[in-house]
């Protein structure tokens, strides 16, 4: 059966520790497979990015695949060629496709037009490779991840929305912290919620952060909102990550963080280079993780 990752909930939640393990297994042994042999992955990309294009094709190569990067820009994407035509050429052509792009309905299209796994590699809605390679980084330090408190503080966006999906599929407390006008999609909380997850939402960090093992920010104005960055920096007067905020957490919590970051921004300089930040562990595991999750779709 054709398998895709559009959120961390296609993974059903009785894989989902299995996976986990995996990705352990991947990072531990430095696991290269011929998985992929013969198999091309085009990586088709509307946003700027390092850490999901390096970490995907130096992941695909260790699998024994070939991925071909194709920037939309480039492409006749660019130039506004539907699509849902351009889904119907590129599945007669390739193996998968790995996407990093806006709305979440543009993957859906992908899906329903083409005929071969697709992968989330970031859209507005949703940055699933990156927190289930979160998870990885918290459960090496914390294996029941059932007895965590994890704090989010800052932007209602993709990240948000993925812990938020995290919560529902590995059971760790969430607790988010974002400002008025700026909170999560109340129907991606509410099914979570249904889910059995344990999330609170408050405008205030102190609160959230408040006894949590695992504190994580990001931008406050992501990828296509570069345009609100002053209007953002009022907004979040006050969510900077820094040592007084650290210090109402539990004693030894990390810090984490998706990257890249902005000091003085959403993380004083102090929290970012200090110790407890674990943000160079957080981005290795990305290979990691995603070759696992090739692995979980490509290996039936
Ligand atoms: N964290 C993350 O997705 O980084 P890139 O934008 O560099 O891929
Ligand atoms: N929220 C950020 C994450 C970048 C990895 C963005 O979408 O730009």
């Amino acid at each position: 059966m054709l398998k895709h990752f559009l959120t961390i909930l296609d993974i059903p939640r009785d894989e989902a520790r299995q996976v986990l393990l995996r990705a352990k297994e991947m990072k531990d042994n430095n696991v290269r497979t011929d998985l992929l042999d013969g198999k091309v992955l085009l990586m088709i990309f509307d946003k700027a990015s390092t850490r999901t294009r390096v970490s995907f094709e130096v992941g695909v190569r260790q699998l024994g695949g070939e991925p071909v990067f194709i920037a939309s820009k480039d492409s006749q994407l660019g130039r506004s060629e539907p699509l849902k035509d351009a889904a119907r050429v590129l599945t007669r052509y390739a193996d998968g496709l790995i996407v990093r792009t806006f709305g979440q309905d543009k993957l859906e299209t992908l899906v329903e037009y083409g005929n071969i796994p697709v992968v989330n590699a970031l859209t507005d809605e949703y940055h699933p490779c990156q927190i289930m390679a979160d998870v990885l980084t918290m459960y090496e330090r914390t294996p029941n991840l059932e007895e965590i408190k994890v704090a989010w503080v800052g932007d209602g966006n993709n990240m948000a929305h993925s812990f938020i999906n995290g919560a529902a599929t590995f059971g760790y407390e969430l607790a988010l912290a974002c400002p008025e006008g700026y909170k999560p999609d109340n129907a991606i909380l509410e099914n979570a919620r249904s889910l059995g997850a344990k999330i609170t939402l408050t405008e205030d960090p102190a609160e959230a952060v408040a006894g949590a093992h695992y504190v994580h920010t990001d931008v406050w104005a992501s990828m296509g909102q570069e345009e609100e960055q002053k209007k953002r920096e009022a907004a979040f007067a006050g969510f900077m990550v820094d040592d007084a905020l650290m210090g109402k957490a539990a004693p030894d919590a990390k810090f984490m963080h998706c990257l890249p970051a902005h000091r003085g921004e959403e993380v004083s300089e102090s929290v970012f280079e200090g110790p407890a930040s674990i943000v160079w562990d957080q981005a290795e595991n990305r290979l990691h993780m995603q070759k696992t999750i090739l692995e979980w779709i490509y290996k039936d």
